[in-house]
């Protein structure tokens, strides 16, 4: 299917405006400038500068350790890059679980030193007071339910959540709390098929599923992981488009050998 390239900017209007006509929602990470600009141009609807750039960008081994400095360095180089793509930004962990005022002031600063259009938050009813807040001072807010990476330690794995019936009734009830709160979407990570097209028909505003099945109305990814950049990284749900740590690798080996073999530069390569 075509993309319209002739919108100038996507707005959370126009997201609304995409599930009400049932067309899906087009989400992926982007951690920096140049990714910024390809994954814009190919007419991305909204960028996420996840702070999965914990992982994929500083090799942690969580999301846990990213700063808020940190995210605002990332996002402000993918704002400069995205001319049509909504740019949504995490806010990381420890920079909003504290209290309101606190989640206020680290999204304000999102907003005003990077220059992006919202904010994402894990979690439901328990981050209500914040999630009001922001959205008080009239930044879009994007909540997260389901596998929510900041909690991992309480989780202690990356499995599948809420499988079970108890689980799965709290993350409804937290769907209708966001709903009611004022956010623009919700991202389902990691839950079951059948859970997320009930809590997506049940909701007016988009979910965007990340291993949630074929019924959220939009669709993420981590950049990395879909081109293939992690190797040895394959979960069920991640359809991998490239195989980029291949072909990277083997463009850097043949540089190197090039240099070694002293045919890089060649007479013609210089001045
Ligand atoms: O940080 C991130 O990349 C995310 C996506 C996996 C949804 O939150």
């Amino acid at each position: 299917m075509s993309v319209n390239k002739e919108v100038k900017r996507i707005t959370t209007h126009i997201l609304q405006e995409m599930k009400n006509r049932g067309e899906k929602i087009a989400m992926l990470t982007a951690y920096d400038y140049s990714m910024a600009a390809i994954v814009d141009n190919a007419g991305m609807d909204i960028i996420l500068v996840g702070d999965s750039a914990s992982n994929v960008m500083a090799g942690h081994e969580t999301t846990l350790p990213i700063t808020l400095d940190q995210m605002i360095y990332h996002a402000s180089s993918v704002v400069r890059a995205a001319k049509r793509a909504l740019v949504i930004v995490d806010l990381p962990f420890g920079s909003y679980q504290g209290n309101s005022k606190e989640a206020l002031s680290s999204a304000i600063r999102i907003m005003k030193e990077s220059g992006a259009h919202g904010v994402k938050m894990e979690g439901g009813v328990e981050i209500a007071e914040s999630i009001s807040r922001i959205l008080t001072a009239g930044i879009p807010v994007m909540g997260h339910l389901g596998l929510t990476p900041q909690s991992i330690y309480k989780f202690g794995t990356y499995t599948v959540r809420a499988k079970e019936e108890a689980e799965a009734v709290k993350l409804k009830e937290d769907s209708l709390k966001l709903q009611e709160l004022g956010c623009f979407g919700v991202v389902l990570e990691k839950i079951p098929a059948k859970l997320a097209k009930e809590v997506s028909e049940s909701l007016s505003i988009p979910t965007i599923g990340i291993g949630a099945g074929q019924h959220c109305d939009g669709q993420v990814l981590v950049i990395h992981d879909m081109l293939g950049i992690n190797k040895g990284f394959k979960p069920r749900f991640l359809r991998q488009y490239s195989n980029l740590y291949d072909i990277m690798n083997d463009a850097i080996v043949n540089y190197v050998d090039d240099v070694k073999a002293k045919s890089f530069p060649n007479d013609k390569e210089g001045y």
